[in-house]
């Protein structure tokens, strides 16, 4: 198994409001060698609500642009001829484990490779993703192909089985896809900025045509995910950016029925993680998703969601990415007060949305470092920590 390269010169402070949430200590003199749990157990773990030593980290958008080898390699290889070329793919994937040494490694991919596996081409430049033939119609939704993943998208299971070989079955690996709302915005817009109106549109005029491309996306998904999952993922994301631009009522009529059924067919092979943005007005509802852990971004306080939603539901994220544009003090107090605010039980560390392209990387390794030395001493017994 590789090790990360670890930079044991930092250490982590906690402030004084932080340090008055609850008992948490530092870890100081141990190393993560040392600690008797190793990664994967730890991310399942929390996957699974139980009370662990610390709290597993790790960052959404984790390989990318603020990386310098990741610049090297884009300089010399398209976006997606990095997604499709496994060696490629799994070089950047090892990145961040690497220099950072965060807790799992997401696969290098994008939720829009299964739109192109479609049917949809896909042009992904500077200026974001272009889809120039988009979903507008009954005819349009019925030409879309469930396709065979590892026929057509092969490159991402094999990147999969090769992180796995690389970082042995110690280090979780994670796999992911677009929850089916967010593809069907990209699928009908066919541009990222161009608002919501045309699938907003077409969602209303046209509802149960709209409701089978969701349908349509999802068994799409399904076999995708499984070949991740055979392929060795520990677990899979779903990412559902754009969730929060529904009302509830539409979030449940349309976008939560595809989630769900992706979900009822993974049927707890592996955990699923689902990530919702700016969607506090959803939460009951995307709680009732049937993923195992929910990543909530930063305009909520977990303390609050988990009072809501209960124990039984493990959560991810949800430090402000923009955070770590600031001072080495201010991303350690958030950190742990993020930590302190579910006492470290079902809490995967995180990201309330991918890492900003302009992060230094020293504060990136602050925050990875802070999360993996608090540690977490367990004083309140399981009964009562909600
Ligand atoms: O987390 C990881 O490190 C794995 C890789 C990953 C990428 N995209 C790589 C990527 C993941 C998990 C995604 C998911 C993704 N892709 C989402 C959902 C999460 C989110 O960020 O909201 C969405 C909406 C997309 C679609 C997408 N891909 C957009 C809108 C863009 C352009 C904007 C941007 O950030 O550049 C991409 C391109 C993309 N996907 C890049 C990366 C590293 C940048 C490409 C480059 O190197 O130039």
């Amino acid at each position: 198994m590789q090790r990360p390269a670890r930079h044991d010169s930092a250490r982590t402070r906690i402030s004084k409001t932080s340090a008055d949430l609850l008992s948490l200590s530092l870890w100081r003199n141990m190393t993560l060698q040392t600690a008797s749990i190793h990664r994967k157990d730890l991310f399942l773990g929390a996957c699974r609500g139980e009370a662990l030593p610390r709290v597993p980290v790790w960052m959404m958008r984790q390989a990318g642009r603020y990386l310098p080898e990741y610049r090297e390699i884009r300089a010399k290889h398209a976006f997606l001829e990095v997604c499709k070329t496994p060696q490629l793919a799994v070089e950047v994937s090892l990145q961040p484990f690497r220099r950072l040494g965060v807790d799992a490694v997401i696969v290098f991919s994008d939720i829009l490779i299964p739109a192109e596996a479609m049917g949809l081409p896909l042009e992904l430049g500077d200026a974001g993703p272009n889809l120039p033939n988009p979903v507008r119609s009954k005819a349009d939704v019925d030409r879309l192909k469930i396709f065979d993943p590892e026929l057509e998208t092969g490159f991402l299971p094999e990147t999969i089985r090769r992180i796995v070989k690389s970082v042995g079955p110690e280090v979780p690996v994670l796999g992911f896809a677009g929850a089916p709302w967010t593809l069907a915005c990209y699928m009908v817009e066919g541009k990222a900025k161009e608002g919501f109106a045309t699938v907003k549109n077409f969602l209303y005029h046209e509802p149960n045509t709209f409701r089978e491309l969701l349908h349509r996306i999802a068994q799409a998904s399904i076999p995708y995910l499984q070949a991740q999952i055979a392929a060795g993922a520990t677990a899979v994301q779903l990412f559902d950016t754009w969730c929060g631009e529904l009302n509830l009522q539409d979030y449940e009529d349309f976008a939560l029925p595809a989630v769900q059924e992706i979900t009822a067919a993974l049927g707890g092979s592996v955990p699923v993680i689902y990530y919702t943005k700016a969607s506090q007005h959803l939460l009951p509802a995307v709680a009732r998703s049937g993923a195992n852990v929910l990543s909530i971004d930063w305009r909520v306080d977990l303390a609050e969601v988990r009072k809501m939603l209960g124990p039984k539901i493990a959560l991810q994220g949800n430090v402000d990415p923009a955070v770590l544009l600031g001072p080495a003090e201010k991303i350690r107090d958030v950190t742990i007060a993020t930590i302190c605010s579910l006492a470290g039980r079902g809490h995967i560390l995180n990201l309330g949305h991918g890492i900003l392209q302009n992060t230094p990387v020293e504060n990136a390794q602050i925050f990875i470092e802070t999360g993996q030395r608090a540690l977490i001493q367990h004083v309140r017994p399981v009964a009562q920590a909600r």
